[in-house]
């Protein structure tokens, strides 16, 4: 346990610091990957060249350092993070070289007024922060290795089947190369899959949302390809252009915090945008699986007909089962959609148009989608009264601040 001294320099400082915190996070990055190279094969480089990862361990950081003396505070934020580094395959001898470099860092930015009494004290708050993720990884590790199914690491899968969604986002069936059980999962959970690209120097890790309810014979990703703009999408490209039936992938036990809570019987509203709208498949899927009567109201938004994926699959069930509506907004409708009428709303999911769905205020709701999209909705749900613990989100991405005051460049 930490001194009081040491405590009242850490949240004497958190606020200086945080000041600087995505220059420190920057600086510490560029050392980290001179003196470790080895650790872009697990690091995501396009969030780097972003910034999108400095920022999210700068928020970190501080809010763990912020609440030092009482970490168990932000223990949901310490799992969100711990469920992610245990699907990349994060080790507690990792720890120690982040530490490390975090130190030179704040030295590096701060200089003179970091004096050795407040790195001294950083040094032991990341002590003690390092030792909670720890803890909370282990755990999972372990969950994750013992469940039924379950497996250590990364594991090979073939792709059974590829089936083309939409004109952007393509669904691959996975089933594990030995034919043995998988693990199940939690309707909106993710996998982390990890891929030597021909050509390319490190390997590179991306997680997938798993699209299908659960079940013990396949898992299910549904991917856009981001293939627009000066930067093509490493990963998602490769999966489109050269991922087939009979291609092996690595893939890691399924991870993350956001997901059904099937138990509950009270209704529930997703929305989704563009490719948001694969966890929110798997809860759909999984609620129609399982009888749940529970009401499910499913927003999707899409630019039109032809980026919109499951489309059909959802109008279907819409039709078939009394305790699920389906809602369909498309920013830029064609001819053929205005024509057809299928969709209910023009442009974006916006306030007026969402209280005019009155909603259940006891409703859980659980969104995902571009940062934009997922600030406006958290605004809105604000807005609505919704209380803070009916709402549920995922990120595609490191974690942003969805919040009106934040400075988050995301
Ligand atoms: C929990 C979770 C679940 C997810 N689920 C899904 C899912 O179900 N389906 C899905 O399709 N995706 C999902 N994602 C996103 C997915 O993990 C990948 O991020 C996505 O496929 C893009 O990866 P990529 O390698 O193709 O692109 P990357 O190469 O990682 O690039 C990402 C973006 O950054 C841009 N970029 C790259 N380099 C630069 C640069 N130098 N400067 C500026 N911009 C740059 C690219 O243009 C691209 O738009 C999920 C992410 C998370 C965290
Ligand atoms: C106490 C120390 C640490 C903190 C506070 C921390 C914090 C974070 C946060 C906030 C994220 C983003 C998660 C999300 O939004 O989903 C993240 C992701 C990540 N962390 Fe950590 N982390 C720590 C230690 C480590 C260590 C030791 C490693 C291994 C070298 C590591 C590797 C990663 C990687 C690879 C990602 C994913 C990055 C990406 O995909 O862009 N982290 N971490």
């Amino acid at each position: 346990m930490l001194d009081q001294k040491t405590i009242d320099i850490i949240k004497s400082t958190v606020p200086v610091l945080e000041i600087h915190g995505k220059e420190i996070t920057t600086r510490f990055y560029n050392n980290l990957f001179t003196k470790h190279p080895e650790l872009l094969n697990i690091f995501n480089h396009a969030n780097q060249k972003k910034g999108r990862q400095q920022t999210a361990l700068a928020n970190a950081v501080y809010a763990a350092a912020a609440h030092i003396d009482k970490l168990e505070a932000i223990l949901p934020a310490v799992k969100q993070i711990a469920q992610k580094h245990r699907s990349l395959g994060i080790q507690p001898e990792h720890y120690p070289i982040v530490g490390e470099n975090l130190l030179i860092a704040i030295k590096e930015v701060l200089g003179d007024a970091a004096t050795p009494e407040i790195l001294e004290a950083w040094g032991k708050a990341y002590g003690v922060i390092a030792d909670a993720f720890i803890g909370v990884e282990r755990e999972m590790y372990e969950k994750a290795e013992e469940q039924h199914g379950g497996w250590k690491g990364f594991r090979d899968f073939v792709v059974d089947r590829v089936e083309e969604e939409s004109s952007v986002i393509t669904s691959f069936y996975l089933i594990p190369a030995d034919r043995k059980s998988i693990a199940s999962y939690k309707p909106g959970q993710y996998i982390s899959i990890k891929f030597q690209i021909e050509g390319e120097e490190y390997t590179h890790i991306r997680q997938y949302s798993l699209s299908d309810a659960p079940n013990e014979e396949y898992y299910r990703i549904s991917v856009k390809k981001e293939s627009l703009g000066d930067f093509p999408g490493k990963v998602s490209v490769h999966l489109h252009d050269h991922i087939k039936e009979g291609c092996m992938l690595q893939v890691s036990a399924p991870a993350g915090e956001f997901y059904l809570d099937e138990e509950s019987t009270s209704s529930v509203v997703l929305l989704s945008g563009g490719v948001g709208q694969t966890p929110m498949m798997s809860m759909l899927n999984s609620v129609i699986k399982s009888k749940a009567v529970r009401q499910v109201t499913f927003i999707h938004a899409a630019i039109d007909s032809t980026h919109h994926a499951f489309k059909d699959h959802v109008q279907k069930i819409a039709s078939e089962h009394d305790n699920i509506k389906s809602y369909v907004v498309y920013e830029k409708p064609l001819e053929q959609d205005k024509n057809q009428k299928s969709f209910d709303k023009e442009g974006f999911v916006n306030e007026e148009w969402l209280r005019g769905l009155a909603l259940d205020p006891k409703a859980d709701y659980y969104f995902c989608g571009p940062v934009p999209f997922m600030k406006a909705l958290y605004r809105i749900l604000k807005n609505l009264n919704i209380p803070e613990n009916q709402i549920h989100f995922e990120f595609f991405g490191p974690a942003a601040e969805l919040s009106e005051q934040d400075t988050v460049n995301a």
